[in-house]
C-alpha cells in the first residue's frame, strides 16, 4: 500500500464488469483496500482475472443494491471487518430504453430501484461511517443524468435524481468532512448495452407509432457506441476522483462528455438540448 493511501477501504458497487471492475483493479492498483460487490459470487471470473493480471488483490463480497438487507449486511461486514469505511464508489447501474407510453410502471420503477434508490440505499448506510473517516463518496451517474435523451426517460430520470440528489447533499456532507463527487460517463464500451438485453428489431417493430423514432435513435446510437470511451479510461476518472480532494463536485470521463453536458449546463431555456436529440430522432 502506498503512504498516501488510506488504511480503510473503498467499496465499489457492481464490479462485476465494465466500469465497476476497472474502478476496483485500478484503485487497489493506486495502493487502497478495495471492497468490490458483486450481485452473483459466482460470477467473478473476469474480476478475479484482471485483479491478477494487475497483481492486486480485492476482497470481493455480495451486494445487490436493491435489498434493503443485502446493503446493511455488506455495510455491516465491512465496517467490522476493517474498523471503519474510506470511501463508497456507487457505480452499480444498469440502462433501460423505453418510452412511457410503451413503458410499464413496474419497468420504470426497476429503473429507479438499481439506478437511484440503491445509490440512496448505499450511501445512507455508509454515511455514518464516511463521516468518522473523513472519507468520500463517488457516485456514477451520466452525461444522461444532464441531458435527458430519447427512450431513456427512465434511465434519464433516475439518473437526474442521482444528480439531485448528490448535488443537494454535497454541501452538508461537507459540513461534516465528507467529499461528495459526480462522475458523468458518456458512451463506454463495456456489458452495459449488451446487459439491457434490448433486440433492436424487436424494439423497433413493438415501438407502434413510435418505430420511425425508436429507429433513428438505435441507428445514431450504435454510432456513438462505435467510438465508446474504454471501461479503463473512464474508470481512471472515477479512481482519480476518490485519490484526489481537488476534484469538483461534477466530473465527466472525456471530451466527448464535456462537450455534451456543457451544451445543457449553458442552455438557460432547454432550447440547444431540444433541438440536438430532436435530430436523434428525426422521421423525415
Ligand atoms: N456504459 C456506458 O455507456 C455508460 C454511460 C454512462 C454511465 N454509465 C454508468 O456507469 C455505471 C457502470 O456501468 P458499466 O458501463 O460498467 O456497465 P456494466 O458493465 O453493465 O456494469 C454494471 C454493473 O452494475 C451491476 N448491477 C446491476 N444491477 C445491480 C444491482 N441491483 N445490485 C448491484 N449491482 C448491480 C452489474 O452487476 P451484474 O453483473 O450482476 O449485472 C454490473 O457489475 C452504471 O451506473 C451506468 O449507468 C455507463
Amino acid at each position: 500500500m502506498s503512504a498516501a493511501a488510506p488504511a480503510l477501504p473503498v467499496i465499489v458497487t457492481g464490479a462485476s464488469s465494465g466500469i465497476g471492475l476497472e474502478t476496483a483493479v485500478g484503485l487497489a492498483r493506486a495502493g487502497y483496500r478495495v471492497v468490490a460487490t458483486v450481485r452473483d459470487l459466482g460470477r467473478t471470473q473476469a474480476l478475479d482475472d484482471a485483479a491478477s493480471a494487475a497483481g492486486v488483490e480485492l476482497d470481493v463480497r455480495r451486494l445487490d443494491v436493491t435489498d434493503e438487507a443485502s446493503v446493511a449486511e455488506l455495510v455491516d461486514g465491512v465496517v467490522s471487518a476493517y474498523g471503519g469505511l474510506h470511501g463508497l464508489v456507487n457505480n452499480a447501474g444498469a440502462a433501460h430504453l423505453g418510452t412511457v407510453e410503451l413503458d410499464t410502471m413496474d419497468a420504470i420503477r426497476a429503473a429507479f430501484e438499481v439506478n437511484f434508490f440503491g445509490v440512496v440505499a448505499m450511501t445512507r448506510a455508509a454515511m455514518p461511517h464516511l463521516r468518522a473517516s473523513s472519507g468520500v463518496v463517488v457516485s456514477i451517474s451520466s452525461v444522461g443524468g444532464i441531458v435527458g435523451q430519447p427512450f431513456n426517460e427512465a434511465y434519464c430520470g433516475a439518473k437526474f435524481a442521482v444528480e439531485g440528489f448528490m448535488e443537494g447533499l454535497a454541501p452538508v456532507a461537507a459540513t461534516v468532512g465528507v467529499r461528495v463527487v459526480v462522475v458523468e460517463p458518456g458512451a463506454v464500451a463495456s456489458a452495459f448495452v449488451a446487459n439491457a438485453g434490448v433486440d433492436p428489431q424487436a424494439m423497433i417493430a413493438a415501438a407502434g407509432p413510435y418505430g420511425p423514432a425508436a429507429a433513428g435513435y438505435l441507428a445514431r446510437t450504435a454510432g456513438a457506441f462505435a467510438n465508446a470511451q474504454s471501461s479503463a479510461d473512464a474508470a481512471a476518472v472515477v479512481v482519480s476522483a476518490v485519490v484526489d480532494p481537488a476534484t469538483p463536485f461534477r466530473v465527466q470521463t472525456s471530451a466527448v462528455a464535456a462537450g455534451f453536458v456543457g451544451i445543457k449546463l449553458a442552455d438557460l431555456d432547454g432550447s440547444a438540448v431540444q433541438a440536438l436529440t430532436s435530430s436523434w430522432v428525426a422521421t423525415a
